[in-house]
């Protein structure tokens, strides 16, 4: 009888073994690494930044579809821009390029996102880049 009880134990655990595995999505995201990384990016723009900015039209600030290219690939720059603007700013002064967007969107200064890693704003970047895409 102890056996018997055993044995059943073990094969509802088979069960529900099987049963997990099958309930994986054929469509997981996480093995299509592309497809993640454009939804974090995506996320992450939702999030902290489309109040703000939108990718195809001029909101509180500029577009940002293309940005990366606007910015001569500079993605160090712009990482430390969106980290801390006035800080890029300034150390550019009022000809640079940055200097030049700040005095054209009405010296309004864009928040600093200083808890978002490289990586993270890299993401975001990219999702901006390809303008949504
Ligand atoms: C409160 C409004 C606001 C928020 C929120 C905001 N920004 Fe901005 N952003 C601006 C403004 C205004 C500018 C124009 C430059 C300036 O005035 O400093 C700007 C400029 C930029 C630029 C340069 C655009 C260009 O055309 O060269 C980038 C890149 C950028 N923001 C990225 C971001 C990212 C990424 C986030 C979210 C993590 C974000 N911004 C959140 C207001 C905002």
């Amino acid at each position: 009888m102890k056996k018997t009880v055993i044995l059943f134990a073990a094969f509802l655990g088979i069960v529900a073994c099987g049963e997990s595995t099958r309930q994986v999505p054929a469509n997981n995201p996480v093995s299509d690494p592309g497809k993640v990384t454009t939804n974090i990016g995506k996320e992450l723009f939702m999030g902290n930044c489309a109040q703000c900015h939108a990718l195809q039209k001029d909101m509180t600030g500029p577009m940002v579809s293309g940005v990366i290219t606007r910015w001569n690939n500079d993605t160090t720059k712009l990482i430390a821009f969106v980290k801390n603007s006035q800080q890029v700013i300034q150390a550019g002064g009022d000809n640079s390029y940055e200097g030049q967007l700040y005095n054209k969107w009405y010296k309004t200064v864009m928040p600093n996102f200083g808890g978002l890693t490289d990586a993270d704003i890299m993401l975001i970047l990219h999702y901006c880049q390809e303008g949504g895409k």
